[in-house]
């Protein structure tokens, strides 16, 4: 693309635009916002832009297109695959003010929203009036809406209540040129033309910058109950997720963590206490909800007597509110825990549910091949498993050679397994290369021409999803 420096006079129509106090140009704020969650990675943008009206983003998209100037947007930065990343330069156009909940519609079960409301946040506010907003990636305590949006989050829930896409109505968008749209309506039902809320939905801020988002609402399920299921073999813990569907149960989570998983998450969350046994080699954490309790000890009674079939120790039981949260501050931390005990490679994986143990076995094939540890988690419900490749103490050298080789077996893997190569995370930065691993050249060029069409000239968060 044809990069364009941030000259004085483009600089000075971008402060009349946000304000001299919305602007960052210095070297420490360009770095943590040149920045996310994604490995240790760093691109410094020119500027920093804090705009507070849909106004001003168009005003500020007019300018850059014209002008050729790369914008990345950006949320939270709590992506891991690297999408607000500033990787052209250029301007960071960060969200951070639209973060008002602009209206609960108890009628409707809807919520209008800014992208810049903290997940767990808005999902408080819901909960007031006993509305539930149930997509709750890990990171809900610091992520926002927007960011959600634009990956297609899911988390824990996602198994019995669908990810972010299940839930997002309509949304507002600013489009490169400027142009401020709205991509659909405020209804349940849709089937009016081209699916542009669903196209936004997971485009990562190629195609549109998201100013306002209209969401479903739930009704608030007001009991869960939650088992932990200790396995001597993960292949067996993995096996016995697609048989409790079977057995015709819906759980609200149903999470997976290797041992090591555990360990490392239990050495991080100091105040959890949780003994496992030596022969231990998963969990799997289930968790049923619902309005009446019987039924859900009716499903934990269900759960039970499938699990009996794949050798699992004793159930931890938790119907208390400390237990399950503690429980859930081991699953949330995970991530976080394992990024502090060594460098790592993360791949966001999905298989077909049943394929779950065919995918772990081959990781580890894989891992052990190529000489480098891994720990997987997640989603187990989803046929979504986070695996990390750890450097731990190897050499820069070897890593550098050993470990894109096997993050790609790993990938062909998930393919051969009808799979994909992210379930939520997103494609951004990091995971671009692989893409050819699971879409055709034809199906690449669809996406190209969708991008072209949106933003001709390329600004709108370059280089990402594809070059
Ligand atoms: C999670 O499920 O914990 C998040 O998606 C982050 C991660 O990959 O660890
Ligand atoms: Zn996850």
């Amino acid at each position: 693309m044809n990069e364009q420096k941030i000259t004085p006079t483009i600089l000075t129509a971008l402060t009349n635009i946000v304000g001299n106090a919305n602007i960052y140009t210095d070297h420490q704020k360009c770095t943590e916002y040149g920045k996310d969650k994604t490995e240790d990675l760093v691109f410094l943008p020119e500027i920093v832009l804090i705009p507070e009206t849909v106004e001003a983003i168009s005003q500020i998209m007019r300018l850059c297109n014209e002008h050729r100037i790369p914008v990345t947007p950006r949320g939270a930065g709590t992506g891991l695959a690297g999408g607000a990343l500033p990787v052209c330069g250029g301007v960071v156009l960060s969200m951070e003010r639209f973060d008002n909940i602009v209206a609960i519609d108890e009628r409707n079960l809807q919520v209008t929203t800014e992208p810049a409301v903290i997940t767990e946040v808005l999902q408080n506010a819901v909960q007031e009036k006993g509305l539930y907003y149930p997509p709750d990636p890990a990171s809900r305590g610091s992520s926002f809406i927007g960011g959600n949006i634009a990956t297609n989050a899911g988390g824990p829930r996602a198994v019995k209540y669908g990810v972010v896409k299940d839930y997002v109505l309509n949304i507002e968008v600013v489009l490169p040129n400027g142009e401020i749209i709205w991509t659909g309506a405020n209804t349940l039902k849709n089937s009016t033309g081209y699916n542009l809320t669903q196209l936004m939905v997971g485009s990562e801020g190629t195609l549109g910058i998201i100013t306002k988002a209209v969401l479903k609402l739930v009704p608030y399920p007001s009991h869960s109950l939650l088992l932990l299921v200790p396995f001597s073999s993960s292949l067996k813990a993995c096996a016995a997720v697609s048989a409790i569907f079977r057995a015709g149960i819906v759980p609200s989570s149903m999470e997976f963590m290797e041992r090591r998983a555990i360990d490392i998450a239990l050495n991080y969350v100091q105040d959890v206490d949780l003994p496992i046994a030596e022969q231990v080699q998963a969990h799997l954490i289930i968790e049923v909800d619902g309005n009446n309790l019987e039924p859900l000890y009716d499903d934990c009674e269900r759960i039970h007597q499938v699990l009996e079939q794949f050798d699992c120790d004793d159930i931890l039981f938790a119907d208390d509110t400390n237990t399950k949260s503690n429980l859930w501050k081991l699953r949330r931390n995970l991530n976080q825990a394992v990024k502090l005990y060594s460098a790592v490679k993360k791949a966001d994986t999905v298989v077909p549910r049943a394929d779950l143990p065919e995918l772990l076995e081959g990781i580890h094939n894989i891992g052990q091949q190529y000489g480098i540890n891994s720990v997987s988690y997640g989603h187990a419900g989803d046929g979504n498993l986070h695996v990390t490749l750890l450097k731990e103490n190897l050499s820069d050298a070897y890593w550098a050679e050993n470990m894109p080789p096997a993050m790609r077996k790993i990938f062909e893997l998930v393919s051969q397994l009808q799979g994909t190569i992210s379930g939520e995370h997103g494609i951004g930065w990091t995971q671009k290369e692989y893409l050819d691993l699971v879409f055709n050249p034809a199906e690449i060029a669809l996406m190209k021409g969708i991008k072209q069409v949106f933003d001709p000239n390329n600004i709108l968060n370059p280089r990402k999803i594809f070059d």
